[in-house]
């Protein structure tokens, strides 16, 4: 690709954000370069006024961007001993607490991470998936209608699963590829297309948000933001979980105590 200069970047974003509505300047810089190189290249423009031009006359263009801004890796029991932690600091003490429970996925891609909390529920109630639907729900929420559409779809193929403990697949799975996950532990999950970075939480105040992989693609103000809000859409005593190699600052680092640091779980204190 021919190096672009940064006023057409500028120009660019500007569009998208007046016309779409979506803040990619909150991207960081390398990775949505990077990304909106993949579509320039795919669509056989070289700068990013060409790019902005063609995103102005063929709607079909801002779907794909999307898509490719999304990467959306992720799977089942993704670092099993972080659901491990959940398990037994947060999924135990809310199953025993015997009241309804809120749950919010936030950037759920294909919904490998909301359907495995289903399935942490699931075990605690000893499989009685009438009694967690009654009573927990998990709103798992995404940017990118594609990874919606699998989560509703709910089949997966073999990697998806393979850090899924044998008996929870047994359990929960019809045999596969595809594996298919049961319909009553799925209707645990409401999925809601929802921009992190300009929409509020969807259903507040939740008993546990769990936002991984998410906001290592977003710049310092946005992720302070965001840890910010999230700390506000949380109930007392409720926890934020955040991914493997994300640390929380900003504001919302003297809001939360830190319950697991190796699992990068907070608490917002009682
Ligand atoms: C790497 S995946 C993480 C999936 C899962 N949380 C995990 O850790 O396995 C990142 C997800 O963030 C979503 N995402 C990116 N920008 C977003 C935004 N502005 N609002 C909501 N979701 C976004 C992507 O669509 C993608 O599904």
């Amino acid at each position: 690709m021919t190096a672009a200069p940064d006023d057409g970047l500028q120009a660019l974003l500007t569009q998208v954000e007046r016309s779409r509505g979506l803040s990619l300047r909150s991207y960081k810089d390398k990775c949505l370069r990077r990304r909106l190189a993949v579509r320039m290249r795919a669509a056989g423009v070289h700068t990013y006024g060409e790019y902005a031009a063609l995103l102005g006359r063929a709607p079909e263009e801002f779907e794909h961007l999307v898509t490719a801004l999304a990467i959306n890796v992720t799977k089942f029991f993704r670092n099993p001993e972080t659901y491990e932690a959940l398990r037994r600091l947060v999924v135990a003490p809310l199953w025993q607490r015997g009241t309804p429970v809120k749950v919010w996925s936030a950037g759920c891609a294909s919904g490998e991470e909301p359907y495995s909390l289903a399935l942490l529920f699931l075990e605690a109630a000893d499989h009685r998936a009438s009694a967690v639907r009654g009573r927990v729900r998990i709103d798992a929420t995404d940017l990118d209608p594609g990874a919606l559409d699998d989560l509703r779809r709910a089949e997966y193929p073999l990697p998806a699963v393979e850090d899924l403990p044998p008996a929870l697949l047994e359990r929960y799975f019809s045999p596969g590829p595809p594996y298919r996950l049961d319909p009553h532990v799925a209707a645990c999950v409401r999925a809601i297309r929802h921009d992190l970075t300009r929409e509020a939480a969807p259903d507040p105040p939740y008993d546990l948000i769990v936002c991984r992989n998410v906001v290592i693609y977003f710049d310092r103000p946005m992720q302070e933001r965001l840890f910010d809000a999230f700390t506000d859409a949380l109930v007392p005593g409720g926890h934020l979980l955040l991914g493997k190699v994300e640390t929380l600052f900003g504001p919302a680092r003297s809001r939360l105590l830190l319950e697991e640091a190796r699992e990068r779980l907070y608490r917002r204190p009682p």
